[in-house]
């Protein structure tokens, strides 16, 4: 069993990364093992910006938004020189185990620090994008979906009092599963992801049919990694003629405190995150398959990409 542990959140913050360090910070503390913070990510770890933590730590820090460890998209631990001053960093403090928290890129870091120099590490992953491969969630989706459904039923009463087409622009590079459960719990005629090609001529040419039978106002939302809200307007605009507005909701939806299941979801993975690395796993991202907790091996979940669910892309389709 180990004896020291340490933790780090990293990669963009999500809402919920609070609830899960202090899942794995209070469950090693009860099992008798030191646990250190890492503040900032991967670059506290290579700037040695750690202290150990107690119960009280992490108290006070379950309903806030963000990560009270601070977070960071650290470009040195990206090489192979990074990645050893990081393992000499922990050694020198007597640390044996890292758990880390965060999206694929974070993971992919720390899949690289242990196979490069046998560090342990568990990984939970932390990102608003639900991108992770072998997990149906990510900590943190249920929180931004949430914040953005609040942000749709807004627009829908501008949108429906002008009778114009909105297009919603949020978050997703790679990943289109923010547009698409908001687009289906808010009621939007379009989702456009980038998991999926899109012909805007069609669209545009469905749009003016809707409008000319009668339809009062159209709600467009678009993934980011599926093109510029801005893009996409003028397009709408020049097509047809519609009036059209858009916004782009930015890092509002990042933020917040978390919701039940964000709270919930993370204090569970957090406490499987801390029994495993103490009891000397390595090498595995904790996530959720249809409600239950499941182990993913790190390599696969960083190699692997996840695809979205295409029920939900023809639901999506039947719905609009
Ligand atoms: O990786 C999560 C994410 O929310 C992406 O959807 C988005 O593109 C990115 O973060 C924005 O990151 P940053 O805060 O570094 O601009």
């Amino acid at each position: 069993m180990l004896k020291s542990i340490a933790i780090m959140t990293s990669g963009g913050d999500s809402p919920g990364m609070n609830a899960a360090v202090r899942a794995v910070t209070r469950t090693a503390l009860h099992a008798g093992v030191k646990v250190w913070g890492i503040y900032g990510g991967y670059h506290g770890l290579l700037d040695e910006e750690m202290f150990e933590m107690t119960s009280k730590s992490v108290s006070d820090i379950i309903q806030r938004g963000g990560t009270f460890l601070g977070t960071a998209r650290c470009k040195r631990f990206t090489t192979p020189e990074g990645r050893q001053l990081g393992y000499k960093n922990l050694v020198d403090r007597g640390i044996q185990g890292l758990v880390v928290v965060g999206g694929d890129g974070s993971l992919r870091g720390a899949s690289a620090l242990s196979a490069e120099t046998g560090m342990p590490i568990v990984g939970l992953p932390g990102t608003i994008d639900n991108d992770v491969w072998g997990s149906d969630y990510t900590i943190g989706c249920d929180t931004a979906a949430n914040t953005i459904i609040d942000a749709i039923n807004k627009l829908r009463d501008t949108a429906s009092a002008h009778r114009r087409v909105i297009v919603l622009e949020v978050m997703g590079r790679n990943s289109g599963w923010l547009a698409m459960t908001t687009g289906i719990s808010g009621g939007a005629e379009y989702i456009l992801v980038p998991e999926e090609e899109y012909d805007m001529d069609e669209i545009c040419a469905d749009m003016k049919e809707s409008y000319e039978r009668g339809k009062r106002y159209i709600l467009v939302v678009v993934a980011e990694g599926a093109g510029k809200g801005f893009d996409i307007s003028q397009q709408i605009v020049e097509r047809t003629g519609l009036d059209t507005r858009v916004s782009k909701l930015g890092h509002i939806q990042r933020g917040g405190s978390p919701s039940v299941i964000d709270r919930v979801r993370a204090s569970q993975l957090g406490e499987n995150a801390a029994l495993a690395i103490i009891s000397g796993l390595s090498d595995i991202v904790f996530g959720f398959d249809r409600g239950h907790v499941v182990s993913i091996n790190l390599h696969d979940a960083v190699n692997n990409k996840k695809k979205l669910n295409p029920e939900l892309m023809r639901l999506a389709k039947v719905l609009a």
